[in-house]
Formats: C-alpha cells, sequence, structure tokens
C-alpha cells in the first residue's frame, strides 16, 4: 500500500509541474515549438581587392546572424573582427582584405540564446595580385635591374599540383632542367622510338606555368642508351642515329625549351677530348656535327631563338680542362653554334675560390656568350669529417652560395641567363653517399633540408641577391 500512494504523489507532483509551466508563460504543448533551421550561405558579391559581400538567405525566426571569415577552410584562424560577427541582416561586408587571397565564410543563426550549427562553407577569391615575397628567390632576382632565370633541376615526379615540390617551384623558381629523364637514355628507345612521357610532362609543367625549361642533355657519354652502346651497325650509321635523335627531340620542343645543353662533358680531366663512343664512332668532329644539327632542327621547325650551349664540371679549379672546353668553344663560334657555356659548380664549401670561378667564366663573357651556372650544389662534407650538418659549416655554405650568386648576379646583362641548383632537398641530392664523386659519407649540399625547410644556403643565396 504505501509504494502505491509514493507513487500516486510523484505523479500528481508531474502533472503540477507541467501545468505550472503553461501558467507562466513556459512553453507547452499547445505552444509550437520553434525549431531555428540551420542558414544557407549563398556566394559572396561585390568582389574587390580587399573585400567582398558575404550572403546567406533568411532563417525565418532568426533575430540576427553570426558570421565567420578565415583564410583557412577549418577555421583554425580568423580574419580580424569577423569572427562571430553579429550581423541583422543576410549580408555582411567583409573589408580589410588582401588582393588575391582565398578566403573562408560560414554563418549561424540565432534567436534568443540558441544558436544554430554553422551553415555550409563558401569560398571567395579577392581580385589582383598576391604582393610577391621577396623572400622568395626568383621574386628577388626578377626585382634586379638585370634579372636572371634561378632554376632548379627536377623530377617529372615532382611536379604534381598542390606537392610541395609544385608549392616550392612555383615560388622559388623561374627554370627547370630535368635532372635525369630528359637525356638520351630515359627517352630514346631504339632507332626512331622514344619514350616522350616524362619529358613531355616537365617540359609542358614549364610551359603551363611560365617557367622557363633547360634541356639537358642531348648527347652525354653517361646516357647512352644500351641499345645504342651496342649498335652494330656502321661509323656511319652511328652518327645517323645520333643525328635523327637530335633531330626528333630539338624538333618536338621546339619553341618549348629555351636552350639545350647539346653536349655535356666531352672534355676528361688531363684536358683532352674525353674517349667517348661518339668520338671513337663519329670522329673529332663529333661536337660540331651534333651542334649543327640541333642548330639545323630548330630553324627547319621555326624556332631561332633557340640557344645551344656546352656543359661541363670542375673548368675553373683544372686548367687543362678549362683550356680544352674553351677550344670547342672557340671553335663552335667560328660556325655560330653556340651561343652558352654551363659551368656546372658541383662545388665544396672550400673550393673553387671566388678568383678561380671569376677567371673561368670571364673567358665565356668575353666571349659574348650566356653563361649558365647550370648544377649548382655546394658539398660541406667531401671528406667525410663530420656527421651532420655542423653550425660551422652550415655558415660557410652560406658564404658560399652567397658567393657565387654574387659573382652571377655582377656580369653583365648580356651574358646572363640562368643560375641553376642541383636539386631541391638535401638528401634527394645525387652527391651523399656518392660512388661517382668517390663521397662514401653524408652530405648537405643544397638549399633545403630533408624537410624542405630553409637552411642557411637559403638566406646566403639571397643575400647574393642584394
Ligand atoms: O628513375 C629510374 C628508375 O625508374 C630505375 O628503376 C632506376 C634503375 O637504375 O634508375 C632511375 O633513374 C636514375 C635517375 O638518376 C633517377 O633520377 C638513374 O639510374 C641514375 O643514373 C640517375 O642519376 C643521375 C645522373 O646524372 C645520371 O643521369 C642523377 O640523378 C643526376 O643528378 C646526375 O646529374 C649529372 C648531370 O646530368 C651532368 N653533370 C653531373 C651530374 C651528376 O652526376
Amino acid at each position: 500500500m504505501r509504494i502505491i500512494k509514493i507513487k500516486m504523489g510523484i505523479a500528481f507532483f508531474l502533472v503540477l509541474t507541467l501545468l505550472s509551466c503553461s501558467k507562466d508563460g513556459g512553453s507547452s504543448s499547445s505552444d509550437p515549438v520553434i525549431v531555428l533551421g540551420t542558414p544557407f550561405a549563398s556566394n559572396a558579391s561585390s568582389i574587390t581587392d580587399n573585400s567582398f559581400t558575404a550572403n546567406w538567405v533568411v532563417v525565418p525566426e532568426a533575430e540576427s546572424y553570426l558570421i565567420d571569415v578565415s583564410t583557412s577552410n577549418n577555421f583554425s584562424n580568423f580574419v580580424t573582427g569577423y569572427n562571430a560577427l553579429e550581423k541583422t541582416g543576410t549580408t555582411a561586408e567583409v573589408m580589410g582584405l588582401s588582393p588575391g587571397v582565398s578566403y573562408f565564410y560560414r554563418v549561424r543563426a540565432k534567436q534568443g540564446n540558441e544558436v544554430t550549427n554553422n551553415s555550409n562553407i563558401i569560398t571567395v577569391t579577392t581580385t589582383g595580385n598576391q604582393p610577391e615575397d621577396p623572400t622568395y628567390l626568383k621574386v628577388k632576382a626578377n626585382a634586379l635591374p638585370n634579372p636572371f632565370y634561378v632554376g632548379v633541376a627536377v623530377k617529372a615526379n615532382q611536379l604534381t599540383d598542390g606537392s610541395s615540390y609544385d608549392a616550392v617551384l612555383k615560388n622559388e623558381f623561374s627554370s627547370i632542367t630535368a635532372e635525369y629523364e630528359m637525356k638520351m637514355n630515359p627517352i630514346s628507345t631504339g632507332s626512331g622510338s622514344y619514350s616522350w612521357d616524362a619529358a613531355d610532362k616537365i617540359v609542358n609543367y614549364g610551359n603551363d606555368n611560365g617557367i622557363n625549361v633547360h634541356g639537358h642533355a642531348l648527347v652525354w657519354h653517361n646516357a647512352v642508351p644500351d641499345w645504342l652502346s651496342n649498335f652494330s651497325g656502321t661509323d656511319a650509321e652511328f652518327a645517323l642515329e645520333v643525328k635523327k635523335y637530335i633531330t626528333d627531340v630539338v624538333t618536338r620542343y621546339a619553341g618549348k625549351i629555351k636552350s639545350w645543353d647539346v653536349v655535356n662533358e666531352a672534355v676528361d680531366d688531363n684536358g683532352n677530348m674525353r674517349s667517348t663512343i661518339f668520338l671513337q664512332k663519329m670522329g673529332a668532329n663529333y661536337i660540331k656535327d651534333c651542334y649543327q644539327w640541333a642548330r639545323d632542327a630548330a630553324n627547319a621547325a621555326g624556332d631561332t631563338n633557340l640557344l645551344l650551349f656546352y656543359n661541363d664540371y670542375a673548368t675553373s679549379t683544372n686548367i687543362p680542362k678549362q683550356n680544352k672546353m674553351f677550344t670547342i668553344v672557340d671553335d663552335l663560334m667560328t660556325s655560330n653554334l653556340i651561343d652558352g657555356v654551363g659551368f656546372q659548380m658541383h662545388n665544396t664549401y672550400l673550393s673553387p675560390t671566388k678568383e678561380q670561378i671569376e677567371t673561368d667564366i670571364n673567358r665565356a663573357v668575353a666571349l659574348g656568350l650566356k653563361i649558365h651556372v647550370s648544377e649548382l650544389d655546394i658539398q660541406v662534407n667531401q671528406n667525410n669529417d663530420i656527421t651532420y650538418l655542423t653550425e660551422e659549416r652550415s655558415l660557410a655554405q652560406k658564404e658560399k652560395y652567397k658567393e657565387i650568386v654574387k659573382i652571377y648576379n655582377a656580369l653583365p646583362d648580356a651574358n646572363k641567363y640562368a643560375l641553376t641548383v642541383w636539386g631541391f632537398k638535401d638528401n634527394e641530392s645525387w652527391i651523399p653517399y656518392s660512388t661517382d664523386l668517390n663521397h662514401p659519407g653524408n652530405d648537405w649540399p643544397l638549399l633545403y633540408d630533408n624537410k624542405f625547410e630553409l637552411k642557411e644556403a637559403h638566406t646566403g643565396f639571397l643575400e647574393g641577391l642584394d
């Protein structure tokens, strides 16, 4: 009996509570419950360099709206003054913005203390162009009285829209060189047959993004495809295969590639003509033949502006090699078959000296040729005496980058072309543990570290542009 009485008491209390709610204006089952709808944000209007109008659809019963504006679509940061800014209409003037920047907005409806969820997100990009950041290499180089291309060696698989390489490339560089994929061995799969995909991707990326493309390299003894190395035809037929290759490649990219390394590293470290398959099978005139074929192909394709370069390494410190290179260059000049010299500059933090570099490069300046510092990297562990990039070596590397950029920047305008670094990140460089270099240790030769962070070397490059 006791239990029944208690239950009846609770039930009676509940009924009273419900009735009392209705008396003093609380909601009751008879009053309509207002469900505040989540707003729908619509496209922005009146977009200028520094402002836009945010719009949304009215929500019945809403007394006001709260608008958020951010530079990130996860709203991790808000544009000052636009974090839950309360508005009573269905528009908001968003002002004080920067040109060429994407903004994101969303809105909530409010009635009394009730606030709905966020609306959909609208993206809007203000008109105009972002002021270029002078801490980007190409931006600072382009602002010089006599600008030049700032180049980087690339791989086709880095050139994916939105990749970290893509972002750094478009911010920092104005020229690209294929580190490998525009050489004969990846392209030439047989007599008259080619694998163009990687080379096309690199060339198209440059042309689609207003970035200069330097072709490297039509003829190089370290890039001979097996089928040509094992060629069983006569020497004359071998020469015809080389001519066909040069003609087909230069023709394919006519008007899309501004310059080619026609012959790469034809001089050996003793200052003699390197005994390559090309010299052996085509004879001493092979270099001039290759440049003639490249020039003829370009002219036939209507590309009379193609720049033909000769490219080599260590000529600043190896004087016999330097002298032989300029003998080749002089010979090509007599037939107007060369427009520039590529100095690879695979240097160390100790060598070559400023004077050695200037002496070497100035011989090409005196000939009126374009200068391409074509493969710049600066070793800091060539003797394998450190196991990480010490601050001391990092600063020495910074000074060496600054030195060579200053040398290049001081060139006469007529001789400037490009200064190209040979890759992005230290751990992707060809140098660490390189058997070619007989470099058994690690090294950190480039401008960005393994995490794509800027190194002091990058600062040195920028300071060289002052
Ligand atoms: O991508 C292929 C891969 O698909 C294949 O499975 C693998 C099998 O060997 O080879 C890969 O290609 C390698 C390529 O680099 C990747 O980028 C080649 O083997 C390798 O030989 C090639 O090395 C390049 C080297 O030239 C030879 O072409 C280096 O990256 C490049 O830094 C180096 O650059 C040269 C310049 O062209 C001329 N001056 C000297 C400089 C340093 O050697």
